[in-house]
């Protein structure tokens, strides 16, 4: 049952295609899915993954083999037109008309809704300086770069001041200033307009930054579901403490030692090669560089000790890097397979 804290409520939710060969395949398999009023929830997954297929069945762009879903109560199948009212879209492939400036994109997509006159221009005025493009609003699309385009694109999902938002990849071939825009105004339309936003992407630092709740997706189905710090915990994933210690040697005894150290479970040396990167004298005679690395559930706590049971046994540490697990590990670990190309 759909409660008011509810926005989206995805059950059974199937797509079948036919790949170029002619079989039939399920791009999302039964997807359940929940997202809570004013939430980010960010679906993360690799390329083919069936990220867009889902919120396409999601936002009414194509229709479910099976399931349903409800959008602030509507169902997509049964009351679309509701459904849709309560939706704006932002889609992975950018849609404006070149020819025309930012503001007559945003007053011809707005008259599609349904809005006119005064309610127009303001509304029009009001998305443009959420998008910050309020300077830029009479030059022609198409000598935006692709950040502002992605911008404008966004503010047409805004016009209609819909309740939930979903953007599909938004930041995928746009160059940093721009993606730091794009962003920033994703966490704005929780915080100034109380909205929800339903993210798609498959990058795992942005999903991270900004998400409330992350979805992982991959092979047309939901692998797990929780806030980044849950899925963490949920794969039991340890820090590593990467010390650096150049090419002195460090004997297995001295390892051990570091092992009693609490809550650390395992200490290792590796030996990493040196690359030659213009530094080198070309003959690639670099000796290798030396790393102890220790794995801890927490391992900020046990650094102090690891460095001073180090010192005492003349390790000396050049450097130090605590590396925290991510969701690129939680990926890993769910999937077997690297999130990355
Ligand atoms: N209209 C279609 N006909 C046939 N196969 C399709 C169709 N649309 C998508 N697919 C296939 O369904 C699978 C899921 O695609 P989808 O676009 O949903 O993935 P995605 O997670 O959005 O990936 P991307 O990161 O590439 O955008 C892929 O194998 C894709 O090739
Ligand atoms: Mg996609």
């Amino acid at each position: 049952m759909t409660t008011t804290t509810t926005m989206v409520e995805v059950r059974g939710l199937a797509k079948q295609f036919k790949s170029a060969s002619g079989a039939p395949f399920f791009a999302v398999k039964d997807v359940d899915l929940d997202i809570r009023k004013g939430e980010i929830y960010s679906l993360l997954g690799p390329n083919g993954a069936g990220k867009t297929t889902t919120i396409s069945m999601i936002g009414g762009l194509i229709a479910p083999t099976r399931g349903d879903a409800k959008i602030g109560g509507y169902s997509i199948t049964k009351q679309p037109l509701e459904a849709k009212r309560t939706l704006g879209v932002v889609p992975q492939e950018i849609a404006l008309y070149p020819t025309l400036t930012a503001r007559q994109n945003l007053e011809f997509f707005g008259r599609m809704y349904g809005m006119n006159g005064a309610a127009l221009k303001s509304r029009v005025d009001e998305v443009l300086e959420f998008i910050d493009l309020t300077d830029k609003q009479n030059e022609r699309v198409d000598k935006f770069s692709g950040g502002m385009k992605r911008r404008v694109n966004i503010a047409i999902g805004l016009l209609h001041k819909p309740q939930l938002i979903y953007m599909d990849e938004p930041t995928v071939g746009i160059d940093p200033q721009n993606r730091r825009r794009i962003l920033d105004t994703v966490v704005r339309m929780r915080d100034e307009f109380g909205m929800t936003v339903l993210y798609t992407s498959h990058l795992m630092e942005e999903v991270q930054e900004i998400s409330d709740r992350v979805g992982i997706m991959d092979h047309g189905e939901i692998m797990a579901v929780g806030t980044v710090g849950e899925l963490i915990q949920k794969i039991g994933e340890e820090d590593m403490l990467i010390f650096r210690v150049g090419t002195q040697a460090v004997s297995s005894a001295q390892l051990e030692k570091l092992k009693t150290v609490e809550g650390v479970t395992s200490v290792t040396y590796e030996q990493v090669a040196k690359t030659t990167n213009g530094e080198g004298n070309g003959n690639g005679a670099l000796p290798a560089d030396g790393r102890v690395v220790a794995r801890a559930k927490r391992g900020r706590q046990a650094l102090p000790d690891l460095i001073g049971l180090a010192n005492t046994d003349g390790i000396e540490i050049q450097s130090v890097e605590v590396r925290e697990p991510d969701l690129e590990a939680v990926f890993l670990s769910l999937t077997g397979r690297a999130l990355r190309d």
